[in-house]
């Protein structure tokens, strides 16, 4: 494994410097939040704190994780963290993998916890390392690496599959394996795809080994195949025409927050993949999210500085609150019960998977 710390830092420049966002689509147009022209509240009494797991955030907003494994990687997460502590919001971690086999990249992550003492903070692992050998020591190796909260198992065959030196290994031992870790892990373990979206079959399968934390992660944002396509013909790697016909291919981010809520009515969701600005944030919500994670955005304006990404979030957050005073939501609860409209292809998905719309609005709303 010679080269994982330098595709850890292509990984970064090829997600910031090239073409690889919203080439498949969210569904998130297809989601209509109901505008009430007396909102009943007034904007200064909008309270957007939520929890994430065992603490108080201040917005329904996450960075999912992204990176680490090298000096500048780490530069790039201290920056986040300082933003994320300003803000009081859960930041995660890129894949541990490497801290954990090569020690000189620990530090990278361990100054996250420096710099963010009390936000909560999200360790990551990835699925096929479990096949691979991994067990209950690593794991608890990435956790208290950066004192984290809870620990994110992400789940990224598309990007194994057509990453030129990728390990597809995806097999139903490793998720009885992780049952086993679960059971003697100290923090919570959140189930994560990577771009490609989680289905009502997978979200039924994880919580049937009783797992209910998970991040859609779904299409419509960073596409992981585009980035491995880019890789690939650099290297003028065969994988890399395949990789090209599957660039879209995934569940919508819409969806897969959909599928995940109805199937798993009483799991805990952080909507992601493709969340840009606030009013993205309150549709996922809406839709069954109890809050919205993004990367790529983050990543972008943490390379442009601290001010960046902190007048991005004041954005966010603006947006978010605007889309909450206009559908009458005074918290975030109220916004989960606002009423919505479903349109188009997102309406049709519901239609062909059977998904009954009265039984979804219960849900949805947490009735
Ligand atoms: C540069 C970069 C590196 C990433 N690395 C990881 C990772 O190590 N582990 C992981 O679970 N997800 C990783 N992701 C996926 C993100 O957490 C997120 O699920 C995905 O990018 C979709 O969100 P977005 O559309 O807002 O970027 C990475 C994303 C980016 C952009």
């Amino acid at each position: 494994m010679p080269d994982i710390i330098n595709r850890k830092l292509e990984h970064v420049e090829i997600a910031s410097f090239e073409d690889v966002d919203g080439i498949g689509s969210t569904f998130l147009n297809d989601v209509i939040l109901i505008h009430q022209a007396f909102p009943g509240i007034s904007f200064n009494e909008i309270e957007i704190k939520t929890r994430f797991f065992n603490k108080e955030i201040n917005a329904p907003i996450m960075i999912t994780g992204m990176t680490g494994g090298r000096p500048e990687l780490g530069k790039i997460n201290q920056i986040i963290a300082e933003i994320a502590e300003k803000f009081g919001i859960p930041m995660g971690v890129g894949s541990q993998r490497v801290a954990l086999e090569k020690p000189e990249a620990r530090e990278s992550f361990i100054v996250v916890r420096k710099v963010a003492p009390t936000i909560p903070i999200v360790a990551n692992l990835g699925m096929p390392q479990l096949v691979k050998g991994y067990g209950l020591k690593e794991f608890q190796d990435a956790v208290q690496m950066i004192e984290a909260d809870a620990i994110a198992v992400h789940l990224n065959p598309a990007q194994e599959l057509f990453q030129p030196e990728g390990e597809p290994e995806y097999t139903i031992s490793a998720l009885e394996k992780l049952k086993d870790i679960s059971k003697s892990l100290s923090v919570p373990i959140i189930i994560k795809e990577t771009g490609s979206g989680i289905s009502m079959e997978v979200a039924k399968l994880f919580s049937q080994y009783g797992f209910k934390n998970f991040d859609t992660s779904g299409q419509g944002g960073t596409s992981w195949i585009a980035i491995e396509m880019i890789r690939g013909f650099r290297r003028g790697n065969w994988k890399a025409e395949s990789a090209k016909i599957f660039t879209s291919w995934g569940i919508p981010t819409a969806v897969s927050i959909l599928e995940v809520r109805y199937s798993v009515p009483d799991s805990f969701i952080i909507g992601s993949g493709g969340i840009r600005n606030g009013l993205d944030v309150a549709k996922a919500i809406s839709l069954g999210a109890d809050l919205a994670g993004m990367a790529l955005p983050v990543l972008k304006h943490a390379i442009e500085g601290k001010e960046s990404l902190e007048n991005f979030f004041r954005k966010i957050i603006f947006e978010l609150k605007a889309a909450m005073m206009l559908t009458g939501s005074r918290d975030v609860n109220a916004l989960k019960r606002s009423s919505i409209v479903i349109m188009g292809k997102l309406r049709e998905w519901m239609e062909y998977r059977g998904i009954n719309l009265s039984v979804y609005e219960k849900v949805r709303r947490r009735e």
